[in-house]
């Protein structure tokens, strides 16, 4: 059976088959009309607004050794830091200052930070601002992520990276893919409101897993679904690997708003470091959602979880500003809310 491309597009589902098909497009004209369908889905769903959230990058610490990353427990080239409780706090304020109404605490896995320490952040950066609270602080225990929401989180995002089991064992030191989806689902069922995501173009990876990996988000009911390249980091074991395409992200981005419609979707900086307009490309493929990284000097160079970094040398404020002049001369506006998960249907 060959398989029409307009049809597809118009239906409210997609099979494995029909995403294989959509994600493998070559012509042109076909991955066009792949991009303008995620465009249209994205307006529908999302309209207009680019939600901004505020990146704050507290500690590039890690337990782990994941097979990809420069924060990886075994790079011991970097050097590591740990922003104080107190510059955190600020950092928010300054955040919540330029209008931004989500911060995101973003570490490596560090249990130096304990349940005690993160909620006390939580739950002052709250009692300053009306900001929601995102935490990105990798798999951490039930009991911790039961503790951050009563102390007032509101957002967990814990990427799957590959939804293919026996890749993720191998990326992840023997770790298993289950116990991934468990915590998002047991985050989930706190009243998180959840973002996972992948990589594109990890060693071995097929269209296929990135099938899957769509799949999984869909079947997880994610609020967020962040898709973007793998960019190969020094001192890691895929130091000499080549990074993920942009035209693969892109459309796996597409692909990914055409299914999950009313979710965030994030134009990545790991996109905008391989495409000087990855931002601009990102949301008009399905992208809605942008994430300014606040993370002050010195620390935000010494976050490198890959080569070449976007923006890592600049100032905050100055990235900010960029951003919203990117934003805006694509014709898209600045959402001044919290940008909750449309799938809430609540009203702040
Ligand atoms: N390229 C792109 N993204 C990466 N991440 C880790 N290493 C890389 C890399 N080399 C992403 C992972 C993880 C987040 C902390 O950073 O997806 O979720
Ligand atoms: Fe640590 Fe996250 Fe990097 Fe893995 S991806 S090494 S958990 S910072």
């Amino acid at each position: 059976m060959s398989l029409n491309l307009i049809q597809i597009l118009n239906q409210e589902n997609f099979t494995r088959d029909e995403i294989i098909f959509l994600l493998n497009l070559q012509k042109e004209e076909e991955i066009k009309q792949l991009f303008v369908k995620a465009d249209e889905i994205r307006k529908i769903y999302c309209g207009d607004e680019v939600h901004l959230r505020g990146v704050i990058e507290f500690s590039n610490y890690c337990d782990e050794n994941c097979m990809y990353c420069g924060l990886r427990d075994d790079n011991f080239s970097i050097s590591r830091y740990r922003m104080s409780p107190e510059e955190i706090i600020e950092t928010a304020k300054l955040i919540s200052n330029v209008g931004i109404k989500t911060v995101v605490l973003q570490s490596g896995e560090d249990g130096y930070f304990d349940t005690d320490m993160i909620a006390y952040v939580i739950y002052t950066i709250k009692q300053n601002s009306d900001v929601a609270v995102t935490l990105s602080l990798g798999d951490r225990g039930f009991e911790e992520y039961r503790n951050w929401k009563i102390a007032g989180a509101d957002r967990y995002l814990l990427k799957h990276e590959t939804a293919n089991p026996r890749l993720y064992s191998i990326y992840h030191n023997g770790e298993h893919l289950d116990d991934r989806v468990g915590h998002l689902r047991y985050l989930k069922s706190l009243g998180y409101q959840i973002g996972s995501g992948n990589l594109i173009g990890l060693p071995s990876q097929t269209i296929p897993d990135l099938a899957d990996d769509i799949l999984l988000m869909h079947e997880l009911g994610v609020n967020m679904a962040a898709v973007g390249p793998f960019i190969p980091s020094p001192f890691t074991p895929y130091q000499n690997r080549k990074h993920g395409s942009v035209e693969l992200t892109l459309k796996t981005m597409a692909v990914t708003r055409i299914l999950l419609k009313d979710v965030h979707i994030p134009a990545t900086t790991a996109l905008d470091s391989l495409d000087n307009f990855g931002r601009e490309k990102g949301l008009n493929c399905g992208a809605n959602v942008v994430m300014p990284n606040f993370t002050p000097h010195p620390y935000r160079e010494n976050y490198t979880i890959y080569s070449n970094k976007r923006g890592i040398n600049d100032d905050p404020e100055l990235v900010h500003k960029s951003i919203l002049n990117r934003i805006q001369s694509i014709g898209r506006k600045i959402s001044h809310t919290r940008g909750d998960s449309p799938k809430l249907n609540i009203n702040i």
